[in-house]
């Protein structure tokens, strides 16, 4: 169980001046300014959980993290997970917890990841049947057999992300944060990365805190979102919710037939007949955004057929993605046509 409540963090920054001679200044400024990452952030997650954390660059959310993780104290407001406070619990914490940053390796470099398992072993203390277990659980779900003698430094980025992630469960912790375990890796290996994930959630109930800035990661793994912006969460609830709230879209994807009908004029058709409330139009592959609490897609499409003439038509709903660009343009729904 992990309670959030009020949390802030702001961080004091030297005020950079230009140039050579701003540099020189600034070795003997005192000129700092304040900049507020988490502002006011309160947050409950259950045990065996697997909470999606999204917001643009900068929102905050590495902040919260190693907030939770214990390396950065707080400005205010109180963090207690497992009815500790992790900064100040910060040994029995890190025990307790599964860490893995995208870029940066918690695997030794030049050993073979058995080895590096093994120093993770006694770093924090795992009992031999646990860990046996552990390693069967996780060559159950990886073929970890064929990576074990390998230097991490020989491995692809994706072989390298399945030990990290299962070494960041090798203690049986009871909360793991990812922050963007996915990052840089093709499609097929983000699919293994998220079964992993998921099944090593299902099996030892570990409550999960994830970010990341593909939102399929958040789709596939997580029953709940929440938004940060700015450093204050904007939304925290199911996706379901989130895709309700702002409206159901769905997308007409048309290819015209140009010789009878060209792009521009089929726009202005469609805006001229449902207003920029209702459908959205983007000019680079003529997609048609329909909002369906103001339009249902059917009148679109009987629109469609029986006024334009096209070669292909597609239909597909629109994705998380979409509503969370949505969400931090500002919630508004802009519609221009192209
Ligand atoms: N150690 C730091 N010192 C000063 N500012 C920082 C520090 N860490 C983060 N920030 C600032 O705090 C804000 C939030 O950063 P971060 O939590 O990393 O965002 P995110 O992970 O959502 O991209 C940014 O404006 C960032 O520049
Ligand atoms: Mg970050």
């Amino acid at each position: 169980m992990i309670e959030i409540e009020h949390l802030t963090k702001t961080f004091k920054v030297l005020n950079r001046k230009e140039g050579l001679k701003g540099a020189i200044s600034d070795l003997f400024s005192r000129d700092y300014k304040y900049v507020t990452a988490v502002n006011d952030v309160s947050i409950h997650i259950n045990k065996g959980e697997i909470i999606g954390y999204v917001g643009p660059n900068g929102a905050g959310k590495s902040t919260t993290i190693k907030m939770m993780t214990g390396i950065l104290q707080p400005s205010s407001g109180k963090i207690i997970i497992d009815g500790r406070n992790p900064y100040d619990n910060r040994n029995e914490h890190l025990k307790d917890i599964g860490v893995v940053f995208g870029q940066r390796s918690q695997l030794w470099w030049s050993l073979p990841v058995r080895e590096s398992f093994k120093v993770l072993k006694e770093i924090y203390m795992v009992e031999d049947a646990v860990y046996q277990e552990n390693l069967k659980l996780f060559e159950r779900l990886v073929d970890l057999e064929s990576l074990y003698g390998k230097p991490v430094r020989q491995m692809s980025l994706g072989q390298r992300m399945l030990c990290e992630v299962v070494a960041a469960f090798l203690h049986s912790p009871s909360v793991v944060f990812l922050d963007e375990p996915t990052i840089g890796l093709d499609v097929a290996v983000k699919d293994s990365i998220r079964n992993l994930i998921k099944k090593l959630n299902e099996e030892k109930g570990t409550t999960i805190i994830l970010t990341s800035h593909d939102t399929k990661d958040i789709e596939t793994l997580c029953q709940r979102v929440a938004i940060i912006d700015k450093g204050t969460i904007i939304f925290d609830n199911s996706i379901e919710h989130l895709k309700e709230m702002f409206g159901k879209y769905r997308t007409i994807r048309l290819k015209l037939n140009t010789d009878i009908v060209t792009y521009e004029t089929a726009a202005n058709m469609l805006s001229e007949k449902f207003g920029q409330n209702a459908i959205k139009i983007n000019g680079e592959d003529f997609s048609i955004e329909v909002n369906e609490k103001v339009v249902p897609v059917k009148q679109v499409l009987a629109f469609i057929m029986d006024a334009l003439s096209f070669d292909d038509m597609n239909m597909e709903d629109v994705g998380l993605e979409e509503v969370i660009k949505k969400i931090y343009e500002g919630g508004a729904v802009h519609v221009k046509a192209v």
